[in-house]
């Protein structure tokens, strides 16, 4: 079986995968990070986030021996295969965060290749997998000065809480380079996939990421939009993106309304196309009324809460106590980055409201109590996020609450004891901004139930 030498660099959720996943196809894998602690959890193969198959999927290659982890990037690319010889091809699965003004940061892929750079071994392919702006192979490139390396870039598309199963099902693999040979060498490390495979010059391949997750983000805001509209002409949504969705061109996928897009992708990516277009000089006015939409989305969000519990467009949400359901920005994950349950409990917070909020990704570990998911701090009466103080139970933030709002799309909240949650709610309202429960069952509990773009019954 054809085999590779494979180095790579971050541990995060792309890296991590990525890693196991080629490991997984019979390549020779060492991941390297800066975090000493995170890659000794690794080694006893602890993994942090909560990744459907991850955790069973590193294990299982370190004992087959194909995986392994060591401490910063330079061991990976040389000293992490001690008897063959360095790595043939090192990934690049670095954080690039919003910078200033929505520009990507990219320090922690500039000081990896200057901590490499000299390391590398004539011919090695260096491969950029995270979400970078176009351009930034030829700049790796330039940093690297090395004209016996190639740069190349290959763009993951990866959904946090399936990645593993998108790495090994993916649609599509893109490869770009300016250099076919490169391309072709690391297009062959998939070669058991069977995807479609896009080989291409490397900023088609960079632009190519976030045209996808913009164009992804202008899908939602437009069917976010297009709930309120069924609101205002009384129709319903969930019969409109069904029918539309039929017609092949528009597809099912990604139809649902919600609070909003978030995450760690969307949002940023979004910011960073606007900041290339605006450097190219270019009025990108559809992304940016996407990205507008979704703003606006969380104000309507807290405008539908205050009708709600207060049956007027104006009336006040000060001291009124709602409780929060799903505070993660989709569910399946306990990632709470750009999440936009959080920012909805910011305005609702401003506007005076008292909240308390439940997810069942952020309960803690019964295993290792003291485990808690990043962005959940101890506050001064126990666990919180970002202010709202947690509670263990879903009845618990029902508790004499004036209204419930449904904000991720977590299954088991469609199982709840609705009649039970209703009895302790000081009024039995539910905002379902994911039109997740069914309109009837929460009729059946005695609950008033209000979803986004839904008809009347
Ligand atoms: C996104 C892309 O889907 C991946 O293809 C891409 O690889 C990844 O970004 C990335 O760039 O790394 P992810 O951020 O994990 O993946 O999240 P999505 O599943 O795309 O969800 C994004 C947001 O849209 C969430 O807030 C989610 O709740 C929302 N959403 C999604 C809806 O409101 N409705 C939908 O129908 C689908």
């Amino acid at each position: 079986m054809f085999t590779r030498r494979v180095a790579v660099v971050g541990t995060g959720y792309v890296g991590l995968t990525t890693g196991a996943c080629l490991a997984s196809l019979g390549h020779q894998v060492v991941c390297g990070d800066i975090d000493t602690a995170k890659v000794e959890r690794l080694r006893r193969g602890v993994v942090d986030i909560v990744e459907p198959g991850l955790s069973e999927l590193v294990t299982e290659q370190v004992s087959a021996g194909r995986l392994s982890f060591v401490v910063g990037a330079a061991a990976a690319v040389s000293a992490g295969f001690p008897d063959e010889g360095d790595a043939e091809i090192v990934f690049l699965c670095l954080p690039t965060p919003m910078g200033v003004g929505g520009v990507a940061d990219l320090r922690a892929v500039e000081a990896v290749v200057e901590e490499t750079r000299e390391l590398l071994a004539a011919g090695t392919v260096v491969v950029n997998k995270s979400t970078v702006p176009v351009g930034t192979a030829g700049r790796t490139a330039e940093l690297l000065d090395r004209a016996d390396v190639a740069v190349v870039s290959n763009p993951e598309f990866l959904r946090e809480g399936s990645a593993v199963h998108d790495f090994l099902n993916p649609d599509r693999i893109v490869v770009g380079c300016d250099t076919a040979e490169a391309a072709e060498r690391v297009a062959a490390l998939y070669a058991r996939l069977g995807a479609p495979t896009v080989l291409t010059d490397a900023a088609s391949a960079e632009l190519m990421k976030y045209a996808a997750n913009c164009f992804l983000a202008m899908k939602l805001s437009y069917v976010n939009a297009m709930a309120e509209l069924c609101e205002r002409v009384g129709a319903d949504i969930g019969d409109v993106t069904d029918g539309i969705g039929y017609d092949r061109r528009i597809g099912q996928a990604f139809l649902s309304p919600g609070p909003g897009w978030g995450g760690s992708c969307l949002p940023k990516d979004t910011h960073a196309l606007l900041q290339v277009a605006d450097a190219a000089d270019f009025e990108f006015r559809l992304l940016r009324a996407t990205i507008d939409t979704n703003t606006r989305q969380r104000q309507r969000i807290v405008d539908k809460v205050r009708a709600a519990v207060t049956g007027r467009r104006t009336g006040s949400l000060a001291r009124v106590r709602l409780g929060l359901l799903g505070l993660t920005f989709k569910a399946g994950t306990d990632d709470l980055r750009d999440s936009p349950a959080l920012a909805i409990a910011a305005l609702l917070r401003q506007a005076g409201a008292d909240l308390v909020g439940y997810d069942p990704a952020l309960v803690g570990d019964p295993g290792d109590p003291d485990k808690v998911a990043p962005g959940v701090v101890e506050g001064p009466v126990g666990r919180e996020v970002e202010g709202v103080p947690l509670v263990s139970d879903p009845i618990e933030a029902a508790q004499g609450a004036e209204a419930l709002v449904v904000l991720t799309e977590w299954p088991v909240f469609r199982t709840l004891d609705w009649a039970a949650m209703a009895g302790v709610m000081k009024q039995p309202v539910v905002v379902d901004t994911r039109n997740l429960l069914d309109p009837a069952t929460l009729r059946r509990a005695g609950l008033t139930g209000i979803g986004l773009g839904r008809r009347v019954a």
